[in-house]
């Protein structure tokens, strides 16, 4: 049984001005320890794809169609309650912004102490003493002593570190990471990168990456999955995808970014914008932008598999389909 099931998955925002369709078909499966990077550009549905596993979406949001299947459990049947107590359990999510997880108010201990406590009955003392491990595992200096300290003493990269440890305080079996680097510079980012990484390895968890940026994914997840207009439009193991782009926007991806193994590559930027959600075009989304569209390309692609490769294009690169 896979851990986690995404099947179909349609996520709607029904607005005045039409129903946006941001998660708009999506199929994912991962696998115990598996590390996913979801790749898209903005507006693709990444962050609507994960916060549909976690429950989290704010009406108008809701799952239209689909399943999401956790340990072959259906989430749409769990009640409000059960959700909670399987979020930050079994699941935890870790934010671009720190601050969405963590209290600006009460101490880092305080906070760790209650959510270990909401999870698990523990005394006192046992939960400061995970939240202190916890805290040292990312890479923490003076776990102990640091306990104390509100969110604001902490620089930006080690604030995120926290979030990440409170995120792991349950040792989740599945962590769904929304460009939780984005916003910190180039070697905090590598460094928060190698701590999770790490983390990931020792305790076996299952990882979805969320990142706009192909090259910080490409170092780090065992499959890729591209996202487009609400899509998957290609997924693969990563070295694979890299190598090898089979769809015409992941080719233009892979060219428009500085990967480890094309250094002095010229990059090129795919040209063109993302259309609206509200006004997609019929057929393939990515055929305005793509050079390699024709007449058929006005009709939904179907998904190819070949293996365990997986992409939604009538024109392939790299051989015939
Ligand atoms: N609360 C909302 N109301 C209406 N539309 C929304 C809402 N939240 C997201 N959307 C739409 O859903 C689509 C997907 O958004 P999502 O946030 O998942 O994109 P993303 O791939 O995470 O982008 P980014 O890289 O910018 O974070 C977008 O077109 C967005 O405008
Ligand atoms: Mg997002």
């Amino acid at each position: 049984m896979s851990l986690l099931h995404i099947d179909n998955l349609h996520t709607v925002f029904d607005t005045a001005a039409g129903t946006i369709r941001a998660v708009d078909g999506v199929s994912l499966t991962l696998e115990p320890g598996q590390i996913v990077g979801l790749v898209g550009e903005s507006g693709s549905g990444k962050s609507i794809t994960g916060f549909s596993v976690l429950g989290l979406l704010d009406p108008p949001g809701r799952v239209a169609e689909g399943r999401i299947l956790f340990k072959g459990r259906d989430l749409a049947s769990l009640s409000p309650r059960e959700f909670r107590a399987l979020r930050g359990d079994r699941i935890a999510m870790i934010f671009q912004d720190p601050m969405m997880t963590l209290n600006p108010v009460l101490s880092i201990g305080t906070q760790m102490v209650e959510t270990v406590q909401a999870h698990r009955k523990v005394s006192k003392a046992e939960a400061r003493a995970r939240a202190r491990d916890a805290l040292g595992r990312v890479g923490i200096p003076r776990p102990e002593e640091r306990l104390a300290a509100y969110p604001h003493e902490f620089s930006g990269g080690m604030r995120q570190r926290v979030a990440i440890a409170m995120a792991l305080l349950h040792e989740p079996d599945l962590i769904i990471a929304d460009e939780p680097t984005t916003a910190l510079d180039v070697t905090i980012q590598a460094q928060i990168l190698s701590v999770v990484q790490g983390l990931v390895a020792d305790m076996g968890m299952a990882l979805i990456w969320i990142s706009h940026d192909l090259g910080v994914v490409a170092g780090l997840a065992d499959r890729i999955a591209v996202m487009y207009a609400g899509r998957i439009v290609e997924e693969g193991a990563t070295d694979d995808v890299l190598d090898r782009p089979r769809h015409p926007y992941t080719a233009g991806l892979v060219a428009s970014t500085p990967l480890a193994n094309d250094r002095g590559q010229p990059l090129r930027q795919i040209r063109g914008t993302a259309p609206s959600p509200l006004n997609r075009p019929a057929g393939c989304a990515f055929a305005p932008r793509c050079d390699h569209a024709t007449e058929v390309c006005g009709q939904e692609p179907g998904e190819t598999a070949q293996g365990d490769r997986r992409w939604r294009c009538f024109h392939p690169l790299g051989g015939q389909a």
